[in-house]
């Protein structure tokens, strides 16, 4: 209790200084504490977990956040005995229980994540595999993992308990895998990738959906791009453990379009993995909710806009554009597609070729509770030729 309340009081004060997320504060703090063994570590780490989960703003302390827990488990009350002392701040608040949501942010939910739903958004996430299409076969990969079953909606998806590891495995350093939450490989499965075609993944991070673009069509011609260096580093030694192809190219904001000029009006495919709230992932990192303001989401919402808007200018005459969030945040998802649509009168609805999900707006919004994958909204809009 007293490594899970110190851990606490870390993670509380990364909320509010933009400090390190909750996963990393934990494995920094057992770095220094050799000692500690893999039983103690998980069982600090899901008192951590817990605490957050189950409180809507962070607690006074991490103090405070162990003796709130010690409401829903009797064997830690015990262990308080005679010093439980006054209850914090909060504590019989009926925003700290299972699921608890910030209420400015449960106004902001799209109507479709009703609050039964909430408790999902924030469970421990289970860890799933892709397996790299142009290499690999699922059901072959599968054999090699034995806790391991396929995915319920993705053709490529591998579901594994939340606690493995696999960078030893032989099919992680053969490049036949990735880790990638089922969730994702439906964006990238959204997007339709065919061989031959000029694709561009305008917000690629450190590549995860240019990967499963690139095992889903070899043949394709694909650029990922980014303003974040460090991130953009990551994926060229991710393509060449996966044998993929992918250029990538860092742009300087605000003059992205500049950097691809070459590209402009030519491209078959842009995926926009747009910058967003990260809402539809908090069952990673349930304190992205305490970090998350007002003021944060008027910003990267401006800035969604002005990344749709870019990606417009790349796509040709014919082709499409992807829009996906993890977001479950009305504003960001069909919110911000209904307001392209208004600038791009001309542009037309496409459906998506995967079976997953609700129809949300212009596009489908997939879930926690409903899928069993981290959250997205994903639409496709194709320019008239
Ligand atoms: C949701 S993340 C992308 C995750 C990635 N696609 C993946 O699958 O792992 C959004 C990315 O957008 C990038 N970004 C922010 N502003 C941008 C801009 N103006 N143009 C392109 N990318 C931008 C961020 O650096 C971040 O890596």
């Amino acid at each position: 209790m007293q490594a899970a309340s110190e851990i606490l009081d870390e993670v509380i004060a990364a909320a509010r200084n933009d400090g390190p997320p909750a996963d990393a504060i934990v494995t920094r703090y057992f770095k220094t504490r050799r000692y500690a063994g893999s039983k103690d570590r998980r069982a600090v780490r899901e008192l951590v977990f817990r605490a957050v989960r189950r409180s809507a703003e962070p607690p006074a302390s991490g103090r405070a956040a162990i003796i709130g827990l010690a409401d829903d488990l009797p064997e830690l009350a015990a262990l308080f005995g005679e010093e439980r002392g006054p209850a914090p701040v909060g504590e019989s608040d009926e925003r700290s229980q299972a699921g608890a949501m910030p209420e400015w942010i449960a106004k902001k939910l799209s109507p479709l994540v009703a609050p039964n739903e909430w408790p999902a958004l924030l469970e421990r996430a289970p860890l799933d595999l892709r397996v790299n299409a142009a290499r690999a076969d699922r059901d072959l990969v599968l054999a090699g993992f034995p806790a391991g079953e396929a995915s319920r909606i993705s053709p490529w998806g591998i579901r594994l308990p939340a606690d493995s590891r696999i960078d030893d495995h032989p099919a992680f350093t053969g490049g036949l895998i990735e880790v990638q939450d089922e969730g994702s490989q439906l964006v990238a499965l959204a997007c339709g990738a065919a061989d031959g075609e000029r694709i561009v993944d305008l917000c690629a991070g450190a590549g995860g959906k240019s990967l499963a673009l690139a095992a889903a069509a070899p043949g394709a011609e694909i650029l990922a791009t980014d303003t974040n260096r460090a991130r953009l580093a990551k994926l060229p030694p991710r393509a060449d453990r996966a044998g993929a192809s992918i250029a990538t190219r860092l742009l300087n904001p605000p003059n992205e379009l500049t950097g691809l000029a070459d590209w402009a009006g030519r491209v078959d495919l842009v995926l926009v993995d747009a910058p967003c709230s990260g809402s539809g992932t908090w069952r990673r990192n349930p304190e992205g909710r305490w970090r998350l303001t007002p003021e944060r989401l008027e910003r990267v919402i401006a800035l969604q806009a002005r990344v749709l808007q870019l990606a417009a200018e790349l796509v040709r005459p014919g082709g499409r554009l992807v829009y996906a969030v993890c977001s479950l945040l009305s504003r960001e998802g069909a919110g911000q597609v209904d307001e392209f649509l208004i600038r791009h009168s001309s542009w037309q609805v496409q459906e998506t070729p995967v079976d997953a999900g609700r129809s949300d707006g212009a596009g489908r919004l997939i879930t926690p509770a409903y899928d069993g994958t981290d959250g997205f909204f994903v639409a496709r809009l194709g320019r008239p030729c």
